[in-house]
């Protein structure tokens, strides 16, 4: 029996500037860039085990079976993989997450960015950062973003060559932390790849696109010059623009608990007292708020006292996807 084995860790990461919608479903082609940065604190670790005996792929996930969803979509990826590597051999997986799954913490971006590499590795190839993002982003599109360091910008691109993601700074340019206030940690209802497909329903999205590129612009330089006041005021615009389509789409996705709205409208109120604050939310109702990495303790004892907020989970801006 011949085995090929390999695994890797990956960071989830949250978007300043949102991906809401795929110009190519089928290939993940977004509408139009991204901006996020890497969560150092949390991350995925994933072995994937090529071998010969296997009759069908597996997939365990923090030690159970895996749902028959998660194992289909997983070996949909894996097929990629496998032609790619010119292989056809099914592998095994067994992957762990240390932070709660389909709650908005982008546990899909860290579990495809750690497949992409495992799985490729583990078949003899050796990908560069741009082929291996280019792969990620085929499981999961902000998967892509989580294969660099630090804050990462995905280039939209015209197809599947071109759509890939870059660092715009590494982890240690800006000491930033992400203090997450989980107000619901049970799974999503509605999933991002469901959302994507609707997404131009909404009669917002066509503003939401045609005004990207200076909320993208802004972003970056805010983050470039380290210029906090601006980039929370161009990452709390571009969550509730998200959010604004989600909610006007058909069918309707409303993600926001009453407790994320509380703390959506106390943020602004601590930053204008001095604290450096903003949130930003993605498909869920956990928000996630960013602050100095030196007052990270403040801003998690505040959530925490917060009616409606469960716990808080802090990280502090990584690195890229890497073999271990
Ligand atoms: O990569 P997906 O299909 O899980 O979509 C991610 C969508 C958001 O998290 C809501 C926004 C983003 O840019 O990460």
């Amino acid at each position: 029996m011949k085995t090929h084995t390999a695994t890797a860790i990956a960071h989830p990461n949250i978007a300043f500037i949102k991906y809401w919608g795929n110009r190519n479903t089928a290939l993940r082609l977004p509408h139009t860039n991204s901006i996020s940065a890497n969560l150092r604190d949390l991350h995925t670790c994933t072995k994937v085990t090529f071998r010969d005996d296997l009759t069908a792929d597996t997939l365990h996930i923090n030690d159970q079976p895996a749902e028959d969803g998660a194992l289909k979509r997983v070996s949909l990826f894996l097929d990629l993989v496998r032609t790619l590597a010119g292989i056809n051999s099914n592998a095994e997986v067994i992957s762990s997450n240390n932070f709660p799954m389909g709650a908005g913490i982008a546990s899909s971006a860290a579990a495809f960015s750690a497949l992409a590499l495992a799985g490729s590795a583990a078949t003899g190839l050796s990908l560069d950062e741009k082929a291996l993002s280019r792969l990620a982003r085929r499981g999961s599109g902000s998967a892509s973003r989580s294969i660099p360091a630090g804050y990462v910008e995905w280039q939209a691109g015209s197809d599947d060559a071109d759509s890939y993601a870059v660092s715009i700074a590494d982890e240690n340019h800006w000491a930033l932390a992400d203090c997450v206030a989980i107000i619901n940690a049970s799974h999503k209802i509605i999933g991002s790849s469901l959302g994507h497909t609707i997404a131009d329903t909404s009669p917002f999205q066509e503003v939401r696109l045609q005004t990207a590129p200076q909320r993208l612009d802004e972003c970056r330089q805010a983050i470039l010059q380290k210029d906090f006041e601006r980039l929370a005021t161009v990452t709390e615009l571009d969550s509730t623009m998200m959010h604004s389509v989600m909610m006007t789409s058909n069918p309707a996705l409303f993600y926001w608990e009453p407790a994320s709205i509380s703390v959506m409208k106390e943020i602004p109120l601590l930053r204008a007292k001095g604290l450096a604050v903003c949130y930003t939310l993605d498909a869920g109702a956990n928000v996630h708020v960013f602050c100095e990495a030196s007052s990270k303790q403040k801003v998690h004892k505040l959530l925490a006292e917060f009616p409606g907020v469960q716990s808080v989970i802090d990280s502090e801006v990584g690195g890229p996807a890497r073999l271990v």
